[in-house]
């Protein structure tokens, strides 16, 4: 059984993985209209990911006897002003997702809740994996700058990750 207290914190994650997985789909139809079809099939996947994340907390709360709170969907924006602001985004958003999860295991700490702590362990390591995903994407922009035939190039390995991304994904889950 959850306490009031942990319920309430896994209750925000699942409003944050939620809000994670709606931003990440508005970055990949984004790119999707821009012709960079690697990169929005990377961030569709992403998108996919996020949604995992938010239903795995959806049962664990209903199964240690809480109540999952399914959240409301904001509006998210239409366009951004680069690939590299994207994922410049993403790696900021992986941060505050991981700084959130660090908060959550300690409320379990503080309530003595160690199967919720052992729970989140997942969430931990996959955090860890996330933003170094995030930074060595942001390192390869980088090192194209403004050249076109590098983004073009850079679309196509994008397209690749998404497989071996997913594929590491179905192992973890
Ligand atoms: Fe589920 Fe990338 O946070």
């Amino acid at each position: 059984m959850v306490t009031k207290k942990v319920e309430t914190a896994l209750n925000e994650q699942i409003a944050l993985e939620a809000a994670s997985s709606q931003y990440y789909l508005a970055m990949a139809s984004w790119a999707e209209t821009q012709g960079l079809e690697g990169v929005a099939s990377f961030l569709y996947t992403h998108a996919d990911e996020e949604r995992m994340h938010m239903l795995k907390l959806i049962k664990y709360v209903n199964e240690r006897g809480g109540q999952a709170q399914i959240p409301a969907l904001k509006a998210q924006p239409q366009k951004f002003k680069s690939v590299q602001f994207v994922f410049e985004e993403v790696l900021k958003h992986e941060i505050l997702v991981s700084n959130e999860i660090n908060a959550l295991v300690e409320v379990c700490l503080k309530e003595k809740d160690y199967t919720t702590h052992n729970f989140l362990q997942w969430y931990v390591s996959e955090q860890i994996e996330e933003e170094a995903l995030a930074r060595k994407v942001l390192d390869k922009l980088k090192l194209i700058g403004n050249d076109a035939s590098g983004l073009y190039f850079f679309d196509r390995d994008m397209g690749s990750l998404t497989g071996a991304e997913a594929n590491a994904g179905n192992e973890k889950a």
